[in-house]
């Protein structure tokens, strides 16, 4: 793909592209949501005594960066927390425009604490290189869930539900101009919908107030070369939308 100059780098490696759905929309947790969203992980919550608590979600609300950084990183409020070796919270600049969310981090990125390290990590430093954009100027990775399924299977709707809070958290203190869903499931969890990728693409969504556009994951991409063109495509979008965006004020604060 020479226009994203990624030849050298978008060939085909292990990676499975992942599906699931989870709720969103409801962020506050209140115990009763979360028990529905997640019957294994929140079983054995219930019985650590993990589950969290009514004023969870506004205990997050409430966060700075510190806190928040901080409380994800001894968070025991699903599953994720067993087998993580450290919570991977996020990574780039706090008072970003862009905001990439992905799923959750992998072996790469349990170890090193920091998101898309990895392989993918490498096609996503190039895909927003191919956009003028570089990790940790004016762009912030975060994913859906903030510890490691094991195995790298997707995230259970439950879980990314738990870990909600946290990014919708991050959301209100970056106020990124737009978020770019990477895959299905972070398009799916952030959205609360339930559809294919394809429908997604090539339209602004809105999560809480910030608008969204949904793109491939890169680790799909990695698996599925046919697709990079149309992930392109979605890039260039993403930047047009961008630009029209800043043609209008900002919210106020
Ligand atoms: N895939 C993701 O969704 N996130 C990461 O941080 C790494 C790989
Ligand atoms: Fe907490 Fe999120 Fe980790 Fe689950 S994935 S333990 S909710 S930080």
């Amino acid at each position: 793909m020479k226009e994203l100059g990624l030849s050298p780098v978008w060939v085909r490696r292990r990676g499975s592209p992942s599906a699931g759905q989870a709720e969103a929309g409801a962020v506050a947790i209140a115990p009763a949501a979360v028990v529905e969203g997640a019957e294994p992980a929140i079983s054995s919550a219930l019985a650590t005594g993990s589950v969290p608590d009514a004023d969870r979600g506004m205990q997050i609300q409430a966060m700075d960066w510190a806190q928040l950084k901080s409380s994800a990183s001894a968070c025991k409020a699903c599953v994720l927390h067993k087998a993580r070796k450290q919570a991977v919270f996020g990574v780039g600049d706090e008072k970003a425009e862009w905001l990439f969310v992905g799923e959750g981090p992998g072996a790469e990125e349990d170890e090193r604490g920091e998101p898309f390290v990895g392989q993918a990590g490498k096609l996503l430093d190039n895909m927003l290189a191919a956009i003028a954009l570089q990790r940790g100027n004016n762009v912030y990775i975060a994913n859906v869930v903030k510890c490691r399924p094991p195995g790298n299977r997707t995230p259970e709707p439950g879980e990314a539900h738990a870990c909600e809070p946290y990014l919708t958290r991050q959301i209100e203190l970056i106020r990124p101009r737009l978020i770019v869903a990477l895959g299905k499931v972070a398009a799916q969890s952030l959205l609360g919908i339930e559809t294919t990728l394809a429908s997604m693409r090539g339209r602004v969504h809105e999560y809480r107030g910030t608008p969204l556009i949904v793109t491939y994951h890169p680790a799909y991409l990695l698996r599925n070369l046919v697709d990079k063109s149309k992930s392109w495509e979605d890039l260039c979008f993403a930047v047009q939308t961008l630009q029209a965006l800043k043609q209008r004020p900002a919210a106020p604060n």
